[in-house]
């Protein structure tokens, strides 16, 4: 035999269900067109090396099951109080507190920039109503869904990725946001795209109106999720400079 028939037949029978994980992902990848070099660059080095150093989720601190007691409680309310029948999770993270929201009845898609993460939770956690894609939110077509859940991400993103992410958003057709702000923060400041800072949704450069509802993840730290309405938000148009 070959020696790359040998390394075939030697991966296969190594990793049975290997190859048709990968060609699951990268039939998600392509389906979406997505381009994630820069993007996927940072957050895969954060992800493979564990750089938010949470040891229960590679998403970090805030997405332990401690931390994410309020919207696991309110989520499924929130859902059905708009007749979401689709949710994006947009970005998805490792899913480690999600696997624990009664979904039931809501077609769930996760959507994250790193591939092997992606990869990881289509191993452990895809299911019928429940698929996982590669995608950068900023620039990647999204499918569209009833509700876009975008929590802890913008707190990671650039002004202009955060601009570039709310159009990308409302370009999907989805029908709602419920997306981190931080209420107490009253001048956001710009950072790198990888970096940390709270984000308040209502002040400059976004602007967004009062949320139609609020979950209040954490009242010290100002902490929520907010929910509009992607018809009513005006993206696009920054009121500073962005780098
Ligand atoms: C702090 S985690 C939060 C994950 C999840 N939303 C949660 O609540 O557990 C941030 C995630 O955003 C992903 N991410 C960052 N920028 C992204 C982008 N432009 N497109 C898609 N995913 C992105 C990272 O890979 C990481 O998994």
């Amino acid at each position: 035999m070959h020696a790359v028939e040998r390394t075939k037949a030697f991966l296969k029978a190594a990793f049975p269900g290997g190859a048709r994980l990968y060609r699951r992902v990268r039939k998600a990848q392509q389906a979406l067109g997505a381009r994630t070099r820069g993007m996927g660059v940072i957050f895969s080095d954060i992800y493979r090396n564990n750089l938010w150093a949470d040891p229960e989720s590679v998403s970090g601190r805030g997405s332990t099951l401690a931390r994410t007691e309020a919207i696991r409680r309110e989520l499924p309310a929130v859902l059905q109080s708009v007749g979401a029948r689709s949710l994006l999770d947009a970005p998805c993270g490792d899913f480690n507190w999600m696997r624990h929201v009664d979904l039931r009845g809501v077609e769930y898609t996760g959507a994250d920039v790193v591939p092997e993460l992606v990869a990881r939770n289509l191993r452990t956690h895809g299911d019928r109503g429940r698929s996982f894609v590669v995608a950068d939110v900023t620039r990647d077509r999204l499918p569209r869904a009833d509700v876009i859940l975008c929590r802890d991400c913008f707190i990671h993103l650039s002004f202009r990725d955060i601009h570039a992410a709310l159009a990308n958003f409302k370009r999907s057709g989805s029908r709602y946001l419920l997306a981190t702000t931080h209420v107490s923060v009253s001048e956001n400041e710009d950072t790198r795209t990888g970096g940390w800072r709270s984000v308040n949704l209502q002040s400059p450069p976004f602007n967004f109106p009062q949320p139609r509802q609020l979950i209040v993840e954490d009242a010290e730290l100002g902490k929520c999720l907010g929910l509009w309405s992607l018809a009513e938000l005006e993206v696009g148009r920054r009121s500073v400079a962005t780098r």
